[in-house]
């Protein structure tokens, strides 16, 4: 009680933010109170360059008239309708847009609320179509090392990120991993696709071998690996997991949560790299990241296997109170037309090698071990100070925030993904204070 009684509209103490360093923010805090287009503005009025697109959604930039005002309206309109046996019309008309900018034969679309959400009902829709194809017996699912697909229990499993799994128990049983295909040693500085681990798809056929393809699943990888540190694939990689995946019967899962929406200057990754899996997860960048909403995509001949039984019974037991929320429907709605209009799906392509002679212009910096890039998508990789792993990116993410420019890091690697509204002397900008930010002795 007097704990309440202590609390102030400005008191930081009662909400445990996610993956913060709590005590440190609470010290220092770092508010945004408004946004537009591609800058942020703090709590202590100054201006903070997007270098990061919030949390790689806000693919169109910020406080987007057409999303806005499809929210303000859709509000007023019809707040909620129950998603289970009964729908409404943005839900459908949403999933028809999706279907058609996404691959080809990817025909049906389930929501979600997020991308941990999205992850656990692409596990669930690769076990029970097994299952109904009288396959009960794969039920294995195999991730990758260094993988990112959310926190909830399905995504901790498949995912390889040590320090988001070793505090959670068991886990799932019957999951499996391949190795990540990292190699600075050999790719260092490559930009777009590394030349060299494109082999490295092959240690699905050792795990195959070992388990036996009729008792595995789905194969489950981020076409580019982001929240590790921005993986690209190696050249060939893509291609030979379908090529094994097909060959075992094995569905094949791109989670898109982070490559979907115009990331790299397609659509989806899938159309890219011009490799189709057999399910796309995705959430982020379908709202702009404005309202929490996530989508699956899966092809006919899954949703089409479902489709038998009495038509009175329900055909898969899963889906959440709010999938298909009418609000989040019309922000989907009002981010696809802001995509359409403005060209921001493939725009990545158009600015992509700009981005990356101002990414790799930073090569020189002191410390900087690696670079990485492809569409709007840049990494560097930064020496760790010894016996400090992290605190060196984290110390260049502190000061460029104060610099006005907001970056990403994980381990000592920043990531960088504006939004793609982003033009040249913003560019400009950003590759600018962090040179600044890389020289002064972090
Ligand atoms: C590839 C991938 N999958 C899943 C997720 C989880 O999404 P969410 O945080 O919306 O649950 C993320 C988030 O960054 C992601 O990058």
């Amino acid at each position: 009680m007097s704990n309440r009684l202590n609390t102030t509209p400005n008191d930081l103490r009662a909400f445990w933010m996610p993956f913060t360093a709590n005590r440190q923010f609470k010290k220092e805090p770092r508010l945004f109170v408004s946004a537009k287009d591609m800058y942020y503005q703090t709590h202590d009025g100054r201006q903070v360059l997007d270098g990061t697109a919030g949390l790689w959604c806000v693919n169109a930039g910020h406080c987007r008239p057409k999303i806005t005002e499809a929210i303000r309206e859709q509000a007023g309109e019809l707040d909620y309708a129950p998603a289970f046996q009964l729908g409404h019309p943005k839900a459908f008309e949403l999933a028809n847009r999706l279907v058609d900018i996404a691959p080809e034969g990817m025909d049906h679309v389930l929501y979600t609320n997020s991308g941990s959400e999205s992850v656990e009902t692409a596990l669930k829709v690769a076990l029970a179509y097994h299952r109904v194809k009288g396959n009960g017996s794969r039920f294995r699912l195999i991730g990758r090392e260094r993988g990112y697909h959310g926190v909830n229990f399905g995504g901790i499993s498949v995912g390889g990120i040590v320090s988001n799994r070793k505090m959670f128990g068991t886990l799932l049983t019957g999951v499996d991993h391949m190795p990540h295909t990292h190699q600075p040693g050999k790719n260092a500085f490559t930009r777009g696709q590394p030349e060299h681990g494109g082999d490295l798809a092959t240690e699905l056929e050792r795990i195959v071998t070992l388990h036996d393809a009729s008792t595995i699943a789905a194969v489950i990888v981020e076409p580019i690996a982001g929240s590790t540190g921005v993986l690209i694939p190696p050249k060939g990689y893509l291609q030979k997991l379908r090529e094994l995946c097909t060959k075992h019967g094995i569905l094949l899962i791109f989670d898109e949560v982070i490559t979907g929406f115009g990331r790299l200057g397609a659509p989806f990754a899938a159309q890219y790299y011009d490799v189709k899996p057999d399910m796309i997860t995705t959430a982020k960048g379908l709202t702009n990241g404005v309202i929490p909403m996530g989508a699956v995509f899966v092809t006919a001949e899954i949703h089409d296997a479902f489709m038998s039984g009495p038509e009175h019974m329900i055909e898969f037991f899963h889906g959440y109170t709010y999938s298909g929320n009418p609000i989040a429907c019309a922000a989907a709605l009002g981010t696809l037309d802001t995509y359409k209009e403005e060209g921001l799906l493939t725009r990545a392509a158009e600015l992509s090698d700009y981005w990356a002679d101002a990414l790799h212009s930073l090569k020189d910096c002191p410390n900087v071990i690696d670079i990485r890039n492809t569409g709007l998508i840049g990494a560097i990789e930064l020496d760790p100070i010894a016996g400090e792993p992290t605190k060196r990116a984290f110390t260049a993410f502190l000061r460029a925030y104060e610099k006005g420019l907001l970056i990403r890091t994980t381990g000592d690697i920043i990531a960088l993904s504006p939004p793609l509204i982003i033009e040249k002397h913003h560019i400009d900008e950003l590759f600018g204070k962090l040179r600044e930010i890389l020289q002064s002795n972090i």
